[in-house]
């Protein structure tokens, strides 16, 4: 019997340490040599695994309808991209200052390190914006309702998801409605039918879902489901659209998970290019 935490905690010292936790659950292909041995579960820092422990324990069918209710409504503010990313880096990392870089630092290394491949500017787009729901702590939230794995809600959680013991104290764990392998949901529904756990993924689809190709809206709805694009889980809620668009989403993630320790940017170098490329997508106001 594992005791529930009380939900208004915010264990993490900051939202990069669960960033960092997947790292060392994903690491790099060339840093993963002579590491394949290692403990993931042993070697979790205490604070992280009651993270995890607090999301797995609220994250229920009921509390994703009142988050959607709550905040699909954007009356909490009017802001433009930068302002929102600027907003964002009010977010200041309270840990090591050395390896813990404001939350627009990630967005520019995500962002430029898409570029210097070549691809596509609404792919360097989304790397630039991917990250700005998180400003849902700003509004007051829980990191366990912003940051962290996502997963369907109304059917039964997989055991590939990260601490699975942890949903045992989980109500829909215990309600025959949602706990069935499909639950609520017909087989091959697609995604778009799925309600997936509360985040800044599924929060920042629906501030931007008007303005990007379709291909940038997968990768930012489910960015962080760890469960779906590398565990190969939830495979039965999908249907062939999403198995095409999630090659983009499969795409993106390195961008995501290892860009993390590259130089400073200098972004008033870079700056006038994403001026350019936001004005070409979005108007100079949104609603969060
Ligand atoms: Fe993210
Ligand atoms: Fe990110």
């Amino acid at each position: 019997m594992i005791e529930p935490i009380n939900p208004e905690q915010n264990p993490l010292d900051d939202l990069h340490q669960w960033e960092e936790d997947l790292l060392a659950r994903y690491p790099h292909p060339e840093n993963k040599k002579g590491k394949e041995f290692r403990n993931y579960n042993a070697e979790v820092r205490p604070c992280v695994k009651n993270f995890y422990q607090l999301n797995h324990e609220n994250q229920t069918f009921e509390f994703v309808q009142k988050k959607r209710q709550e905040f699909l409504k954007f009356n909490q503010r009017k802001m433009g991209i930068w302002e929102a990313a600027e907003f964002l880096n009010n977010l200041v990392d309270d840990s090591d200052p050395d390896i813990d870089l404001p939350q627009i630092d990630h967005l520019f290394q995500t962002s430029e390190a898409i570029r210097k491949d070549g691809h596509p500017d609404w792919f360097v787009l989304t790397g630039f914006i991917h990250d700005l729901g998180k400003i849902l702590c700003l509004f007051g939230e829980p990191q366990w309702a912003v940051v962290g794995d996502t997963f369907p809600v109304g059917c039964a959680f997989s055991d590939k998801i990260v601490f699975p013991e942890f949903f045992a104290n989980n109500p829909d764990s215990k309600n025959p409605e949602y706990s069935t392998e499909l639950g609520i949901y017909q087989k091959g529904c697609g995604l778009d039918q799925v309600f997936m756990s509360w985040g800044h993924d599924e929060y920042l689809y629906h501030v931007v879902k008007d303005f990007l190709p379709e291909e940038a809206l997968y990768i930012i709805r489910y960015h962080s489901f760890y469960p779906g694009h590398r565990e190969g889980e939830y495979d039965f809620l999908m249907n062939d659209h999403d198995r095409e668009m999630f090659r983009w989403v499969r795409k993106f993630n390195p961008y995501d998970l290892y860009t993390k320790c590259t130089n400073q940017i200098n972004r008033d170098e870079i700056r006038p290019y994403y001026d350019d490329l936001i004005r070409k997508y979005f108007p100079s106001e949104l609603n969060w």
